[in-house]
C-alpha cells in the first residue's frame, strides 16, 4: 500500500524522536511491503523563525493532503515571551482545530519488563490498560474571551470554558463507542460539583449513554480521578474528559507506564487525517543531547499504522518490538530512576528495529 505521510518535527526533542519513528516506518514499509513517502512540513517555534507563523499555510496544505501526520513537539524557552498568536503552542492549537481533531486518545498501559521498575508498587500497574479519551478542540483551550483585561484599574486576565452540545456529543459517542470495544465502562470525568459547562457535560454523558445498553458509565470528579489513577488505575476503562483535565491526567497517567517518554496518542476527527503524537513536550532540558526517549512516538507510529491505515498486523509488530526491545534490557535515562540510562535516542530505535520483521510478523 502506498501513503503519504505530513512529519511535523516541531521544536527540542520534536526532531530527534520524529527522525527515529520514521526508521520505524521504513522498516515496516520495508517487511511488509507498503510505500511510505513524506513531506516535512514546519511547526511551531521553527516555523516562527522560519514564516513569522506557528502553522504556516504550506504546512497545513501538506497536512490536509496527506494520509496522516506524525508530530514530534513544539515550544521552548526561546518562545516564551513571544506573543500569544506567535508562540509555537499556537501552531498546534490551530492545526488541531482547523482539521477538526477533537479527539485524542491517549492509551496508558505497561510493558512487561518495567512492572518491576515502576515507582508504583508492581500489583498496582502490572497489567493495567486504560484509554483516555480527551476532548480537544474545545473546553478552556479554545472558549472566548481569552485575553488581558482591566479589571477595577488593576491588571486581569480571563479564560473560557464553555462546550456546546454538539461538541460534547462527538466525544461522549466516542468514548462510548471504544469502550464497545473494550472492557465496557467509560467513566466521564468533570468539576460537575462547581462548573456550569461540567453540568452540561455530565446530563449529555447520561442522555448518550443510553445508546449503549452494554457499556457501564460512571461520572467521577477530576480531582477524586487524578488521585483514583494512582492509587488504582485498574477500575478504569475509558476515561473521557474536557481539553484541560485530559492534559494534566494523562501526564499524571503517564507515571503508571513508567516514563511521559513512553506514551503515544492519536488526535482524530470524524474524517480525514489524523495526527499522531507523543504526549510529551519538547523537553528543552534534554534537546540534542541523545537523551530523549523515542517510544512515545515510536508507538504513536504504531497508532498511525492501525488507525489510519488500518494495518493491523504492522501495528502489533511495532508494539511486540518496543515490548522486546524493553525485555532485552535497553533504557533511556528516563526510564531509570535516577537517570542512569545506558542508551541514546537511536539506540533504543536499533533495538526496536531488530525486533521488527523476527518471530511476531511470521
Ligand atoms: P515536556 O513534556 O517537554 O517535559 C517534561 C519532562 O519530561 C522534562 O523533564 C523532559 O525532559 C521529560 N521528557 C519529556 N519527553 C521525554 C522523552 N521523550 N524522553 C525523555 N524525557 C522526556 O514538558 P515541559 O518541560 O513542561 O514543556 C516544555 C515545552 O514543551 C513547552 O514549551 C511546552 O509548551 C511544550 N509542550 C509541547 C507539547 C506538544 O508539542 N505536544 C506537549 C507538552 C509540552
Ligand atoms: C499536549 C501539549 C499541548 C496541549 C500544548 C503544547 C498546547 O501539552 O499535546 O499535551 O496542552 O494540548
Ligand atoms: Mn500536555
Amino acid at each position: 500500500m502506498k501513503k503519504q505521510i505530513t512529519l511535523l518535527p516541531g521544536d527540542g526533542i520534536g526532531p530527534e524522536v520524529v527522525t527515529e519513528a520514521v526508521r520505524v516506518l521504513d522498516k515496516v514499509g520495508d517487511i511488509f511491503g507498503h510505500e511510505f513517502s513524506y513531506q516535512t512540513a514546519a511547526i511551531g517555534g521553527t516555523a516562527v523563525d522560519q514564516f513569522e507563523d506557528p502553522l504556516p499555510q504550506q504546512t497545513l496544505k501538506s497536512c490536509r493532503e496527506s494520509d496522516a501526520i506524525l508530530l514530534g513537539a513544539v515550544g521552548g524557552p526561546k518562545w516564551d515571551s513571544y506573543p500569544a498568536h506567535l508562540r509555537p503552542e499556537k501552531g498546534l492549537l490551530r492545526i488541531r482545530k482547523e482539521l477538526e481533531l477533537f479527539s485524542n486518545l491517549r492509551p496508558v498501559s505497561i510493558y512487561n519488563s518495567l512492572v518491576s521498575e515502576s515507582t508504583i508498587k508492581e500489583e498496582v500497574v502490572k497489567g493495567i490498560d486504560l484509554l483516555i479519551v480527551r476532548e480537544l478542540t474545545g473546553g478552556l483551550y479554545f472558549g472566548e474571551p481569552s485575553e488581558r483585561l482591566d479589571v477595577d484599574g488593576e491588571e486581569a486576565a480571563v479564560d473560557t470554558l464553555s462546550y456546546k452540545r454538539s461538541e460534547i456529543e462527538r466525544i461522549i459517542r466516542m468514548a462510548f463507542e471504544l469502550a464497545e470495544l473494550r472492557g465496557k465502562k467509560v467513566m466521564s470525568v468533570d468539576k460537575a460539583n462547581v462548573l456550569e459547562s461540567s453540568r452540561l457535560w455530565r446530563q449529555i454523558a447520561n442522555e448518550i449513554a443510553e445508546d449503549f445498553p452494554d457499556v457501564t458509565l460512571e461520572h467521577m470528579l477530576v480531582d477524586n480521578a487524578a488521585m483514583q489513577l494512582i492509587r488504582n488505575p485498574r477500575q478504569f476503562d475509558v476515561l473521557v474528559t474536557e481539553n484541560l483535565f485530559g492534559d494534566i491526567l494523562s501526564d499524571e497517567a503517564s507515571m503508571i507506564s513508567g516514563s511521559l517518554g513512553l506514551l503515544p496518542s492519536a488526535s482524530l476527527s470524524a474524517e480525514g487525517p489524523g495526527i499522531y503524537e507523543p504526549i510529551h513536550g519538547s523537553a528543552p532540558d534534554i534537546a540534542g543531547k541523545g537523551l530523549a526517549n523515542p517510544l512515545a512516538t515510536i508507538a504513536s507510529v504504531a497508532m498511525m499504522l492501525k488507525y489510519a491505515f488500518k494495518m493491523e498486523k504492522e501495528a502489533e509488530a511495532v508494539m511486540s518490538a518496543i515490548n522486546a526491545a524493553l525485555d532485552s534490557g535497553v533504557r533511556t535515562a528516563d526510564l531509570v530512576y535516577g537517570n542512569q540510562g545506558s542508551v541514546t535516542t537511536s539506540e533504543m530505535t536499533d533495538a526496536v528495529l531488530a525486533y521488527i520483521g523476527t518471530e511476531q510478523t511470521n
